[in-house]
This record gives C-alpha cells, structure tokens and sequence, in this order.
C-alpha cells in the first residue's frame, strides 16, 4: 500500500475519535489508525461503549473498525509504517508559568512530537489537527526537524471545526476544509496529499488552502467570533430582564438582517465546551504577546461577559428565592456544556453549581449523558450533591428546576407530575429558554425565562 494511504492519528479523544473514522467510512482505499497513551479510553473505542457520545458515531465506527480504521496503544509501530501523521492531543490552557492561564499548554505536542522523531524511520506529513496557537507549526517544525536520522517532516495545519453533538454531520458536510502549508515546494506537495483524502467525499471548492499561519490563526478567530455573538447576545439578555424586551424576540428580528444571521445568537447560561475559552484567551495571549493591548482587550471582553452571565444567572436565582438558597434542594436539569454530548469541559453548569454550593444549596443532578463528567467536575462536594438518573426522581422535594443544557427531553417532561412533587413554591429558572413559560407559569410555577421578565406570584 503507498504510504500516503496509511494515515495515524495520535490523540483518540473528541476530535481524533470521529475525524478519523468518518474519515475511514470515506476512504475505503486508506489503512486509519488511531493511538493514545490512555489504554483505558483505546478499549472503550474497541468495545460496544465508545468513550463519547455523539449521534451517528457508533454506527460509522461499527462499521469501520478492523477493516480500515483500528485504535491501538502501540505508538512505535504506527509511527513507523504512516505517511501522514495527523496530531489531535490535548492543547488546554497553561496552568503554571508565564503565561499561565491564557497561553496553550503545549507539552503533550512536544511530547508527541518527540515520539514520532523517536520512532520515524523515513520521511512523514504531520498534520495538526488541535487548535493550537499561531506559530506552533513553526516552532513543531523546528523540533522534528532537529532530528539527527536526516528525515524530513512536513507540517501542515488542518484546524477541526466540526461542534460536538453534530460531529459525524459537521464531519460528512463540513462548510469548508481549512489546510494551510509552507509556501515550499515540499510543502505544497504535501498539501497535495492531504487535500486528496478530503476530496473523497468533500467538493474541491470547499477545500480552502492557506500558508501554515492563516490557518492556525483562522481556527482561533472563527471561535472567537462565534463565542463573540453569543457574549453579544448575552449582555443584551441582562438588558431586556430589566426591561419589557424578550431577548427572544430581540434575537429573532436582529437575526433577520441577512448582513447579521440567526445563528449562535441564542441567549442562555454561557458559552462552555473545551474550545471557545481557551481559543479566546490565547488570541488575547498573543495580541498581548505582539504589543497590541487595545486588541487584547477587545477580545477579553467576550470571556468578561460569559463569567458574568454565570454569575448574574445565580444571583438572580438567590434573589428571587427570598435571599437565601441555604440548605435548600435545587434540581439541576443538564450538565453538559450543551446538548447530544456527555462532555462537560467548561461547562457553565460546573461554575453555577460551585456558586451555588457556596451558597449552601443542596443540590441534585440530572443529565441524560454527563452524570460521570459531572460527579468528576463536582468531587469534593459528596455531602452536598446527589446524582439522579431520572429526572422525576431529581425534582422530587426540590424548591426549583434549573435547565443548564438545552436538552430536547427536557421540554416533554411532565411539568403537573413535576409541580406536584416539589417544594412550594416552585421555582423554574429556564437558562437556555427552551420551556413554555406561560404554561408553566399557569400550572403554579414561579419562572424565570432567560432574557426577559419573571413571571411569578410570590
Ligand atoms: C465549537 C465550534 O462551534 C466548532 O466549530 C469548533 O471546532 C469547536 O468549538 P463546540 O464547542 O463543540 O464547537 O460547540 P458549539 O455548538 O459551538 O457550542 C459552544 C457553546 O456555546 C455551548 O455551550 C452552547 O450551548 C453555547 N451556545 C451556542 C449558546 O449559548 N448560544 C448559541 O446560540 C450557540
Ligand atoms: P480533544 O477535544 O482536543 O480531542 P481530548 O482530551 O478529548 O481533546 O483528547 C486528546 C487525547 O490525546 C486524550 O485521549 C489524551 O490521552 C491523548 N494524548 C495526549 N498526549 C498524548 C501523547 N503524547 N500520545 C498519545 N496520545 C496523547
């Protein structure tokens, strides 16, 4: 088999997981193998109970795996044998050092890459495949370059865009493919080869080639800009609950302007998920890093808003309960960081619930999906947080419903049966604004619709 068709990816996490197998289910003709050094997380991809949830994936990856995609630990012998390397580990926020706390943390890259300049026995592409910040190419490029065997490595950048929960039809039907390369010969010729195995099933026009630079810094300004509308639309979600505007509806006809669209103008709890933050505080890194604090600045402020909407949802909660959440039992409906996906990685629901511990609540979870996540995100908090895998069970005796994930299950429960089994009175705080309002209000419910007035008798 050429080379080129044997194709690793070294991170079986989020984005390698189903990047790799849609890519297998449209390339029958390339070898796929997926590698991580969590052997635990490498058995679940083996096994009938994929490490994730995500709609559709299960079904691609029954039918691709052990013919043409296969998840391994053993990381010598697929470096060995690939021609393109894609690399998809984790790139999270630096905790320590300069630049703690915005810049990457870049040391599972420089780990991987080292293993491949271990391991590599002749010439190979290396894609990455993380986000990652500008310039990291470069500095990857030097490293594998610093080789002392004489193997040339090509870096290229090939930035994921796919969302969690629609990552199978985000993978199928992308809106564009984003590969940039060294203006050099071998450069562009191993552009050449990425691009084919994206024209299996994507047409060429949507294949948008760039140098290495544009399209790190593409990835991180196009989820800068996608957080950016919902931070928008969430400053303006405070404005209408003082007001007699709906952000609803606010939303609805700004989004009617063609010039401006109806996506991600959503109001809700915040923007969660492992990308946005994080991409968002390394733009500001490096604009601060390059000497432009106006710009910094700028940026930040799109990170400002969402900790403040975290935070003025728990207070409008504490206000509304008479002052005090001390003791009482709040049902949290949803985790994870949005709905069809059982991550919570930045998940608002993580920072709410910790606001509202401290507030001595007492509180009980219910999501269809991050239970896990969630008693990992919330360890150290067993005397004061139960778990439900049911969400009648989770309101029971509870004096208010939270609604954290936008979940479609959430908006045919039975609210009577609900009502009925609560402390009165009962509050519904609806931070993704997905319930009937009106009609909850009318079945005795005190609800505070996100973006617009209460509607409460009390
Ligand atoms: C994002 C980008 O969309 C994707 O292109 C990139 O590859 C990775 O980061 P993801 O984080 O998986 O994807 O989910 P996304 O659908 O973007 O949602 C992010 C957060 O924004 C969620 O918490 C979601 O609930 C919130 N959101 C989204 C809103 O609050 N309002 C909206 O209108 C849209
Ligand atoms: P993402 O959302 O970017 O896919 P994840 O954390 O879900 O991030 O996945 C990254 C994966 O990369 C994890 O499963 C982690 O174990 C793996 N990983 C990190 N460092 C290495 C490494 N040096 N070699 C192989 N796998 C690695």
């Amino acid at each position: 088999m050429d080379k080129f068709r044997k194709i690793l990816c070294i991170g079986a996490g989020y984005v390698g997981g189903p990047t790799m197998a849609v890519i297998a289910d449209k390339c029958p003709a390339c070898q796929i193998t997926v590698v991580d050094v969590n052997e635990q997380r490498v058995h679940a991809w083996n096994s009938d109970e994929l490490p994730i949830y995500e709609p559709g994936l299960k079904e691609v990856v029954e039918r691709t795996r052990n013919k043409n995609l296969f998840f391994s630990t053993d990381i010598e012998v697929a470096v060995k044998e690939a021609g393109i390397i894609f690399v998809s580990v984790n790139t999270p926020t630096k905790t320590f050092g300069e630049g703690a706390g915005m810049a990457a943390d870049l040391q599972y890259w420089e780990t991987t890459a080292r293993t491949i300049i271990e391991y590599a026995e002749d010439d190979k592409i290396v894609v990455e495949k993380s986000t990652l910040p500008v310039k990291t190419a470069e500095a990857m490029h030097k490293i594998l370059e610093s080789n002392t065997k004489g193997i040339h490595f090509e870096v290229l950048s090939n930035p994921e865009f796919m969302a969690e929960g629609t990552a199978v039809d985000d993978l199928r039907n992308p809106d564009r493919v984003l590969i940039g390369a060294m203006q050099t010969e071998a450069g562009q010729e191993a552009l050449r080869r990425v691009v084919d195995i994206y024209a299996n099933w994507v047409p060429r026009e949507k294949i948008k080639t760039t140098n290495v630079w544009s399209s790190e810094l593409s990835k991180l300004v196009a989820n800068a800009m996608l957080a950016q509308r919902i931070s928008s639309i969430n400053s303006i979600s405070a404005l209408c609950e003082k007001t007699d505007a709906d952000v609803t509806e606010v939303s609805e006809a700004v989004g009617m302007d063609s010039r401006i669209g109806s996506k991600f103008l959503r109001a809700g709890v915040g923007f969660g998920g492992s990308c946005f933050k994080k991409d968002i505080l390394n733009l500001v890194y490096l604009c601060g890093h390059y000497g432009l604090p106006e710009v910094a600045d700028y940026w930040e402020g799109v990170v400002k808003i969402n900790d403040f909407q975290e935070r003025r949802f728990v207070k409008r909660i504490v206000a509304s309960m008479f002052n005090t959440i001390a003791n009482k039992k709040i049902a949290v409906f949803g985790f994870a960081f949005k709905a069809d996906t059982g991550d919570t990685r930045e998940a608002p629901a993580i920072y709410i619930s910790k606001m509202l511990l401290e507030e001595r609540a007492l509180l009980r979870v219910y999501d269809p999906e991050a239970l896990e996540n969630a008693r990992k995100d919330l360890a150290g908090f067993e005397e004061m947080v139960e778990y439900a895998d049911d969400p009648y069970v989770c309101a029971e005796g509870a004096h208010a419903i939270l609604i954290l994930t936008e979940w479609r299950e959430f908006k045919t429960l039975d609210y009577p049966r609900l009502f009925e089994s609560m402390s009165k009175p009962a509050f519904v705080f609806d931070g993704r604004n997905i319930l009937e309002h009106k009609k909850l209000y009318d079945m005795g419910f005190n609800v505070y619709p996100l973006g617009s007035s209460d509607m409460t008798r009390v």
